[in-house]
């Protein structure tokens, strides 16, 4: 039988999900030992102490199933977020969560709306559940822009995401277009906000949409232990919605869909508000450094609300391949005329900034 009767046919256009290069690839590209990934907006640090001596104690439990309700961790969200548990979703991951809020609602044919440049995993979702993608510019300081999203929905628009900070820019919209936003969006309509760099956030009007749940909305927020908590390895994230969605994502997703070391080491995190707000503070400072070094430079940026910045650049292949040559992996984006490093440690930023400042010296312009 051919592959393509038995395939279906809304995933020929996708690509595979591509990571970026790990440092092995580079170390032996490069000749290098010392390579900085600053690919994949991951903390510099590992996981919060606590969690860590949490997760080792649960290892020599693993041959047991993990608790596929998540009732520790949901109860110990729930009192941090102040929501109630039946509200809260644990996934293996956030994309997990994006994954199951489109099996849970999305129908063929239906439209699903984003603002674009932004996360990948949206047109996945949209092909995979045979949806049309329709991707909305963004507004010109690089955030996503609500009233062309609101332009963009019609009777067919079943999920709207937002990515608040966005992927890749690292922009925000605020609380005034999101309250306007929400006056103005059709009920039929579930809006979905994708909050994965909220921890970093540093903007008194930046909305937190767990603010705006009266119940009966279909809005969902999407978090991440990923980012923030280190956790990236350990895949975890989690959702609010009304408890309907909440129910239905439930049914759709595998029985233990979060393993216990992951679960254990979310639970721990979540208390060390001391160790997030150094790490906020941390990650300011490094990029008020990288920051000082672009404007001298007279290179372009979007300023961030995240740990990552989106550099601008005419010859992002070139730029690429040079920071690669020093050890520094960036995030490149195809034709997108960008690059995106993601915020490290003192050392980190050292590399970038020399780094940076080598291109410009060879090459007159970055
Ligand atoms: C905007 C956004 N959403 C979701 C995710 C997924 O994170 P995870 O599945 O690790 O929770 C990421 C990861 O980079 C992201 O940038």
């Amino acid at each position: 039988m051919p592959w393509s009767e038995l395939i279906r046919p809304e995933l020929e256009p996708l690509i595979a999900y591509a990571p970026g290069l790990r440092v092995s690839q580079v170390r032996e590209r490069a000749g290098m030992d010392d390579v900085r990934k600053l690919s994949s907006n991951e903390h510099p640090a590992g996981p919060f102490p606590r969690a860590l001596a949490a997760m080792a104690k649960v290892l020599p439990h693993l041959n047991r199933y993990p608790d596929g309700g998540a009732i520790a961790l949901k109860d110990r969200l729930s009192e941090h977020l102040g929501v109630a548990r039946e509200r809260i979703v644990v996934t293996n991951g956030s994309n997990e969560l994006l994954c199951l809020l489109g099996q849970a609602t999305v129908r063929p044919g239906d439209e699903i709306v984003f603002g674009w440049p932004s996360f990948v995993v949206y047109p996945m979702v949209a092909a995979m559940f045979a949806a049309k993608e329709v991707r909305v510019p963004l507004t010109s300081d690089d955030a996503y822009d609500l009233d062309a999203i609101l332009e963009a929905i019609t009777e067919r628009t079943r999920i709207v995401f937002l990515c608040n900070p966005n992927n890749p820019t690292g922009n925000i919209y605020r609380r005034d277009a999101f309250e306007r936003f929400l006056d103005r969006v059709p009920g039929h309509v579930l809006v979905v906000v994708d909050e994965a760099y909220f921890e970093f956030v540093d903007d008194a009007d930046y909305p937190d949409t767990l603010h705006y749940f009266d119940g009966e909305r279909p809005l969902a927020v999407c978090r991440t232990f990923s980012k923030m908590y280190s956790l990236a390895g350990a895949r975890i994230g989690y959702g609010v919605m009304p408890e309907p969605l909440a129910r239905a994502v439930d049914k759709v997703r595998e029985p233990f869909n979060v393993n216990t070391v992951a679960q254990v080491g979310a639970y721990y995190s979540l208390a060390d508000t001391d160790e997030v707000a150094a790490r906020k503070a941390d990650n300011l400072a490094q990029k008020a450094r990288i920051y000082a070094v672009l404007d001298r430079l007279a290179i372009a940026y979007t300023p961030s609300h995240t740990n990552f910045i989106y550099v601008k650049t005419d010859r992002p292949t070139e730029s690429f391949q040079a920071l690669l040559e020093q050890g520094v992996i960036a995030r490149d984006f195809g034709a997108a005329p960008a690059l995106r490093f993601s915020i490290g440690n003192d050392d980190d930023t050292d590399r970038t900034i020399a780094a940076i400042e080598r291109i410009v010296a060879d090459s007159g312009t970055f």
